[in-house]
């Protein structure tokens, strides 16, 4: 894993943001897989600032996203459908109709997940997947525990990350208590990773990602056994932490 240092929240969301505008600018036809939450609202921002200043083009460009929770449907404003709307989707040339987000009302949504990681596999996967981490250090909503060789699947969202994304509905009751989320084996097989890690609350996960094994009860550890995973992290995130040997 190799890490870059950034400065603070802006500074991480600019230069994740450039790497991935080159990459797209490169390969015009690149599929990504994409985040919701917190994390990366920032590199969405200084991607449709860019593509309105610079015209970055983005309509050869394919997205799957990682998740979604179970009962909302794509125009309740707390669905990541709508989420990727309205932060980046509705702002960019990209064509809708080759934006992926799994979708968390289907009538069965078992076929749904089956369906999803073959729509992956037939689009012959993804070349970049942005990430973010969990402070239990879950990826996408693999909570601990969850197999590395998962693929698409429901999973119960633990007490501690609906209360940590209980900030964005009324209650804590209000958040769903299932999400749809790409499994840890389907994340593994994307060509690339990048994992976004910012603020001092993320200090821990990633700590134990540098220092601890490699384990089912910590699911971004898996991440060490990738090829190619870069990380962006603030100073807040790295502390005191020596990430460089
Ligand atoms: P956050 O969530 O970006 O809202 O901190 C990241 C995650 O839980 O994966």
């Amino acid at each position: 894993m190799k890490i870059i240092e950034a400065n603070d929240y802006q500074d991480m969301s600019k230069i994740a943001a450039d790497y991935i505008m080159k990459k797209v600018s490169t390969s015009p036809n690149i599929k990504l897989g994409l985040a919701t939450g917190g994390t990366p609202t920032g590199i969405y921002s200084n991607l449709v600032a860019d593509h309105r200043e610079n015209g970055t083009t983005y309509r050869g460009v394919t997205s799957f996203n990682l998740d979604e929770y179970v009962g909302l449907s794509g125009t309740d404003p707390n669905s990541y459908r709508y989420y990727m709307d309205h932060h980046l989707f509705d702002h960019i040339d990209i064509q809708k109709e080759n934006t992926f987000v799994p979708r968390g009302d289907m009538d069965n949504i078992q076929d749904g997940c089956a369906q999803y990681e073959n729509l992956i596999q037939k689009r012959n996967g993804i070349d970049l997947q942005i990430l973010g981490i969990g402070e239990n250090g879950h990826i996408g909503f693999n909570e601990p525990g969850t197999s590395f060789e998962s693929k698409t699947h429901v999973v119960q969202l633990t007490h501690s990350t609906r209360e940590a994304n209980a900030r964005y509905f009324n209650s804590l009751e209000e958040v769903p208590t299932e999400a749809v989320t790409m499994g840890i084996g389907s994340i593994m097989k994307s060509r690339e990773i990048l994992l976004l890690i910012s603020g001092e609350q993320k200090r821990e996960a990633l700590k134990k990602l540098f220092t601890g094994d490699v384990d089912e009860s910590f699911p971004a550890s898996v991440l060490k056994n990738h090829p190619y995973v870069t990380i962006i992290a603030d100073k807040a995130a790295i502390g005191d932490l020596k990430v460089h040997s």
